[in-house]
């Protein structure tokens, strides 16, 4: 998995916890089409070819940025067209195809693209030091990785205006309050906090916590009774899977479970 990349690294553990890492701290981790590429071959690998990972952990090298945005200098020139043709930053999306839980572990910075990577993964922690923005309005272009969608839809229509028009940033605690992030913990225990979490996620069946990921996601994307419909054969369904019956079971005994499904 390591060898071909040049712009992240991989680590994957024997608890089921793979942590991707953006490094390229001296331009505060932003995203080229080269980390761009790596960070989607390498969730779409560790999500569909590495059993050993069951929850993958993002976040940023050094102490400064998770990801300062996309990479200005590399669009600074881009023509409509080239933009257009090229279907610029639409890569990102495919992210939405991993069924492993994902966490941003936000390090710094997660300005423009950085904000919006951290608000496609599905738990997002914060460091106490880090900051959120979405400063593409100063710019002169506005979030082009989703951050008008999920911006708004994790905070509200106000709060995700004032930013997205403003360019202004926020603290971790603030994104915390509008519930843009799930915790703030201080930058130390970042990483020992993202694991935490990860691990327990991890000691799950796995088809069961991706049924679960999938619910919620679909509570974003579509309207109540479709979600109720969705979550109702999803629910179902884990009764088709061993894990069902040993989670219920071990819980009746008074015992760990000991899922099949890792
Ligand atoms: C390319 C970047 C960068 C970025 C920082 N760098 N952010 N390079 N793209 N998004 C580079 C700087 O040019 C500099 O390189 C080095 O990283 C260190 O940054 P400094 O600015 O010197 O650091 P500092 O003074 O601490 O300021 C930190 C900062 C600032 C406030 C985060 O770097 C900043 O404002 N960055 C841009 C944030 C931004 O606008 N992001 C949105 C991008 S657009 P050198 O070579 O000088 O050392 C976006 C669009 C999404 O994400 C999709 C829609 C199209």
């Amino acid at each position: 998995l390591q060898q071909s990349f040049t712009s992240i690294e991989t680590e994957v553990g024997d608890d089921g916890v793979a942590v991707l890492t953006i490094d390229r701290p001296q331009a505060l981790n932003a995203l080229n089409s080269k980390v761009m590429q790596e960070v989607v071959s390498a969730c779409l690998f560790l999500d569909r070819n590495h059993p050993a990972a069951r929850v993958i952990i993002i976040t940023g090298a050094g102490d400064k940025a998770f990801a300062a945005g996309a990479d200005i200098k590399e669009m600074a020139a881009v023509s409509y067209a080239e933009a257009y043709n090229t279907s610029l930053l639409n890569g990102w999306e495919t992210l939405r195809s991993v069924r492993k839980p994902l966490i941003a572990a936000v390090n710094g910075y997660a300005l423009g693209g950085g904000c919006e990577l951290a608000m496609m993964c599905d738990i997002l922690l914060a460091s106490d030091k880090a900051q959120f923005g979405q400063p593409e309005i100063s710019l002169g272009v506005i979030p082009g990785m989703g951050g008008t969608q999920r911006l708004t839809r994790a905070v509200g229509k106000s709060r995700a205006m004032e930013m997205i028009l403003t360019g202004a940033r926020i603290s971790a605690q603030e994104a915390v309050k509008i519930g843009l992030a799930s915790r703030a913990v201080p930058a130390a225990e970042l990483m020992d906090e993202a694991r935490k979490v990860a691990k327990r996620i991890a000691e799950h069946s796995t088809p069961v916590v991706a049924k679960a990921k999938e619910c919620v996601l679909v509570a974003q994307e579509q309207g109540l009774n479709e979600g109720l419909r969705f979550e109702k054969r999803e629910f179902w369904s884990c009764f088709a899977l061993d894990d069902q019956k040993e989670g219920m079971a071990a819980f009746v005994q008074k015992r760990k479970p000991d899922f099949k499904n890792k």
